[in-house]
């Protein structure tokens, strides 16, 4: 299987390939309980909300990017010019592809978030697939992926697996003449017994050649809807990315809120979210693998959990019926109808989910 990888179908409408424009709030509404996006909803915390009020009364003048800018990179120990401010990680996604049409053979690691893949087709490339093994727990070998790919995306950790490769498993894709992108949006979910900070990430490395590290706050602070992220690498390859970005494309209460989050009571929150969203996982894990015919996906290790259960598109019908939004798994390539994704919640919500699935189970 060494270097094995698999072209993307090029053709818009093909029957046998996912809808990569597929996303979970298409799930949600009606009324039902939403485990379908993994979107954190918490009372906004007034360290992020005076800001970010307080940018609304300064929306006469054109954003200024500097002062969240430098906060980003002192979070990570990085020089600002290695920052680069993007409306959410999505747009991210776009700048890469953009930027970098002269790849030669990008690859994306699969089962993965989709835009990535979507916005390079969109840019014109012609993308291949490395897809992980569930046999495997979707454990990335680096071998997998062909030595002269020049492009290579891979999510850590992955949605919608949940899981989190080794940083060295990552560090062994970059070499000089390829861009290594590495989405963390989710990193800030991650936690490790005796780590302080986020096991894994490599938002820190500033060794490795052409590292691209993508992040989001959109998911721990609830904030899909004001478009904030940033991206992570060395100067002269995020001014690429610069140069093919809107001018002002970040708006100034979404620089403000990645100001706020940058800064130490954000980052100490983010650790204490993490290791409660860790129990309200291993709770949801425990109560779902002692269901019948269900199978949880590798080791979870973000804000869901990626199940198989044969026949899960039709369980996914039932639940909605009962008033539970799900994520369908048949969107993500590499998986199909037999897996759902499910965000992880309090265990009171957990409690009640479970329920509902068994007597589906049972019927
Ligand atoms: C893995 C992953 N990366 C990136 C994104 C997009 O994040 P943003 O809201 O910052 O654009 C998502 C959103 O679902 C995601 O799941």
């Amino acid at each position: 299987m060494r270097g094995q990888t698999i072209a993307a179908p090029t053709g818009a409408g093909d029957p046998a390939e996912p809808d990569l424009t597929h996303h979970g709030d298409a799930e949600v509404g009606d009324g039902l309980v939403d485990l379908a996006v993994n979107v954190r909803r918490a009372p906004m915390p007034d360290w992020l909300a005076d800001p970010l009020t307080a940018a609304l009364g300064d929306l006469a003048a054109y954003p200024d990017p500097r002062p969240a800018r430098a906060a980003v990179a002192g979070r990570h120990g990085r020089p600002p010019a290695e920052v680069l401010l993007t409306a959410g990680a999505a747009e991210g996604f776009v700048l890469i592809a953009q930027a970098l049409r002269g790849a030669r053979r990008p690859v994306v690691v699969h089962p993965q978030f989709t835009e990535p893949e979507a916005a390079l087709r969109a840019a014109g490339h012609t993308v291949e697939r490395v897809l992980l093994d569930p046999a495997d727990g979707f454990r990335l070998d680096p071998a997998r992926v062909p030595d002269d790919a020049d492009l290579v995306m891979v999510g850590n950790p992955t949605n919608p697996t949940s899981v989190l490769h080794p940083a060295d498993t990552l560090a062994a894709l970059a070499r000089p003449g390829r861009v290594l992108v590495v989405d963390e949006a989710f990193a800030d979910t991650t936690t490790a017994p005796g780590v302080p900070g986020e096991p894994e990430s490599l938002a820190a490395r500033r060794d490795l050649p052409g590292l691209l590290v993508v992040r989001s706050l959109t998911k721990t602070w609830g904030l899909a809807g004001l478009r904030v992220g940033y991206l992570l690498g060395e100067p002269a390859l995020l001014e690429r990315l610069a140069a093919v970005q809107p001018l002002w494309a970040v708006s100034t209460p979404a620089l403000a809120a990645a100001a706020a989050c940058a800064g130490p009571e954000a980052v100490e929150a983010e650790r204490a979210i993490a290791a409660r969203l860790a129990a309200d996982r291993d709770h949801l894990v425990a109560r779902l693998a002692a269901l019948p015919g269900v199978r949880v996906a590798g080791a979870p290790a973000s804000a869901f959990v990626l199940i198989h259960l044969p026949g899960a598109a039709g369980v996914r019908e039932s639940l909605r019926e009962r008033g539970w939004a799900v994520r369908r798994g048949d969107t993500f390539p590499g998986l199909g109808p037999d897996w759902l994704r499910i965000a992880v919640r309090d265990p009171a919500t957990t409690d009640a989910f479970i329920e509902v699935l068994a007597k589906i189970l049972e019927a």
